[in-house]
């Protein structure tokens, strides 16, 4: 197997760890199912990985019954209490699946490495990668963080991979997403499958479903601003994890990629959603 070199970040998506439509539902054998195939990538090549998950019916769940959004507010204290705790639960059966599948998870929740104010510690994040060549797996995950004062927001998944991304430029080989979906489609109607995407523009977002971290057109934003680093950005369907393996393997497959285009910023607005 020859793999790609360099640090992979796989976003495990809110609709492959969970039953989204669901309240409060683990999807183990989604996660299990993922964890095998990663560990024969890993088995394989030694890839270093870093995993972020989202919150699909338990973070989700929650940040809409309380009315909690990404914008710093004032946000119920019980609101804010459930999706932590929510958030930790699910973590914690995400690990102890990869665990039991043979992985080595090492939870590093966002407030390790995301400070007040939403600062973002460089060192903190490069730790993140440290543990990572060291035959661990370093899992973070969306969750409420505080801002200031007795402000608080929600920070996804998604922007959590654009931070690491950032952060690890220079480590970073390719940013994967899994999906409940093959890809980003031109639009929810034909389904048609966008298999390169260049611009935001590519895909007409406005039908797709929104959550209080905006969906699909946040991944689709975050994807073209990790993409501006030179990385390349890979959306696929994480009911068929073997797809995950070949992006790893550094291999086509069936998803949307957003090739790396590092110095094509001066393209400007168009990239951007
Ligand atoms: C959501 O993270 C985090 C919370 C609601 C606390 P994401 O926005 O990345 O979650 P998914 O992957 O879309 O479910």
């Amino acid at each position: 197997m020859v793999a790609i070199g360099g640090l992979a970040l796989i976003k495990l998506g809110g609709s492959i760890a969970t039953f989204k439509e669901k309240p409060l539902t683990f999807n183990s054998d989604g996660v299990k199912s993922i964890s095998r195939v990663l560990k024969g990538v890993v088995d394989a090549s030694g890839i270093p990985i870093i995993l972020v998950h989202g919150g699909g019916s338990f973070g989700h769940y929650y940040s809409v019954m309380y009315d909690m959004h990404s914008k710093p507010a004032g946000y119920s204290r019980e609101g804010i209490s459930r999706v932590r705790c929510s958030m930790i639960d699910l973590n914690s059966r995400i690990v102890s699946v990869m665990l039991d599948e043979g992985l080595r998870p090492y939870t590093l929740h966002p407030s390790s490495f995301i400070m007040e104010a939403k600062k973002v510690i460089d060192s903190r994040v490069r730790e993140l990668y440290e543990v990572s060549k060291h035959g661990l797996i370093p899992v973070t995950h969306g969750d409420v963080m505080h801002y200031q004062d007795d402000l608080y927001y929600i920070l996804s998944g998604d922007e959590i991979m654009s931070i690491l991304a950032e952060h690890l430029r220079d480590r970073v080989m390719v940013a994967l997403f899994t999906l409940s979906l093959d890809g980003v489609y031109k639009d929810m109607q034909s389904r048609e499958l966008i298999k390169e995407l260049r611009y935001a523009s590519d895909a007409k977002m406005d039908d797709v479903g929104m959550d209080v971290t905006g969906g699909m057109r946040r991944k689709v934003r975050e994807g073209l601003r990790i993409a501006s680093l030179g990385i390349d950005v890979w959306f696929v369907n994480g009911n068929h994890p073997e797809r995950i393996a070949d992006v790893l393997k550094g291999n086509d497959t069936i998803g949307t990629v957003i090739r790396g285009s590092r110095g094509e910023e001066s393209r400007g607005e168009d990239r951007r959603v």
